[in-house]
């Protein structure tokens, strides 16, 4: 619950004396990548024991005094969401599910023993914070603004407990699309290594998932493929998910099959929205486990028809190959499936506008 303080919180406005000039702006907006271009502002909110959420504020992007002692830089207490404004055929601005954002938020929070921020709260930073950039949204086709809320334990003590103080900070990035291939089907690479085990930290999303998470994935880049896959800690045997997606497999009797919720993978917002999309077509969607030599062998047999990966930075993309220390495998044709085109496409349309949102899904900002 909020505070009467919190609740009553209002952002104050320091405007970037120094915006990128419009030339600048049109030059990133026209490739604009994923992750390394960032727009005029960003939004801080401060937390301390005692005082809860203060000094919200909408400022110039800009780098953060942060003390060397700082918990976050020792021990890694730091968290993270992502999602998307979408610029809409009418050009008004639109979110997709930030109350969904916001939840998962405070419950990667509570896994890492951090203060909670007010749905409310979190959902004011980003439309701040979009309206103000909006003209950093760029227009181009699967193109988008990705949204980075973050929080980090800025206390100065090298002690091992939760720190006293903590800033959450939004940072917004134009991004085009988040493979660099671009190709119409990814090849994963199985590894090694378990990104989550029982009891761990997978289910929520903080950064030190990720810091481990880079040598499998940079094992699966030298190979030549372009994400890691994992496998479950406690038997290496069970696919739970990619670096940074959710994984949906599809059979020919036309059932869907998705790892369930077990506490070792994220709990994605667009695995949720696509598995409701699918019910809705009348499709079956299991939630279960599924081992990696079932997944060769139903590929090879013809089983298997479909692979796809799905997730905000990713949206839906096919999984065309599968390789690992036992050789490798190629599902389908190698591309994109009937069904991931279509539930991509159903899941586009509704976040750019141009299908009925019957779920309230989309958030429209201006
Ligand atoms: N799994 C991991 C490890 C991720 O980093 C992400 C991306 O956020 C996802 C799955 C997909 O989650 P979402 O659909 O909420 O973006
Ligand atoms: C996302 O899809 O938002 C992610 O966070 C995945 C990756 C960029 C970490």
């Amino acid at each position: 619950m909020a505070s009467p303080a919190e609740a009553a919180l209002t952002f104050s406005l320091e405007p970037n004396p120094a915006p990128a000039s419009d030339a600048t702006r049109a030059a990133v907006l026209a490739n604009p990548g994923f992750g390394t271009h960032f727009t005029d502002h960003m939004v801080t909110i401060d937390w301390s024991e005692g005082t809860g959420w203060h000094d919200a504020k909408v400022s110039a992007y800009a780098p953060i005094p942060l003390d060397p002692a700082a918990a976050v830089l020792h021990y890694a207490q730091e968290i993270f969401e992502g999602l998307k404004a979408y610029k809409q055929a009418d050009s008004s601005i639109s979110l997709f599910r930030p109350d969904a954002n916001a939840e998962r938020f405070n419950q990667s929070a509570t896994r890492l023993a951090m203060p909670t921020l007010p749905e409310s709260l979190f959902i004011e930073a980003i439309e701040k914070l979009v309206e103000l950039d909006k003209a950093w949204i760029p227009d181009a086709e699967g193109a988008s603004l990705y949204l980075r809320p973050f929080m980090i334990a800025t206390e100065a003590f090298l002690g091992v407990r939760p720190a006293k103080t903590y800033k959450f900070i939004l940072i917004a990035s134009p991004a085009g699309n988040y493979f660099k291939s671009g190709a119409p089907a990814v090849s994963i690479w199985v590894s090694d290594y378990t990104r989550a085990a029982p009891g761990g930290t997978g289910a929520a999303k903080c950064g030190g998932n990720y810091a481990a998470s880079l040598v499998p994935q940079g094992e699966a880049l030298a190979r030549g493929h372009d994400q890691v896959v994992f496998l479950d800690a406690a038997e290496h045997k069970w696919i739970e998910e990619l670096g940074g997606m959710n994984l949906f497999y599809v059979f020919d009797d036309g059932t869907i099959l998705t790892p369930a919720l077990t506490g070792t993978i994220l709990p994605g917002i667009t695995r949720r929205s696509l598995i409701a999309l699918l019910r809705e077509e009348g499709l079956t969607v299991n939630e279960g486990r599924y081992s990696l030599d079932q997944w060769r062998e139903d590929a090879t047999s013809g089983k298997l028809v479909e692979t796809f990966a799905c997730g905000t930075a990713a949206v839906v993309t096919a999984v065309g190959k599968v390789a690992g220390n036992d050789g490798e495998f190629t599902i389908g044709s190698g591309g994109p499936g009937q069904l991931t085109e279509k539930v991509k496409a159903r899941l586009v349309a509704i976040q750019r506008g141009q299908a009925e949102d019957t779920h309230g899904w989309v958030r429209k900002i201006a």
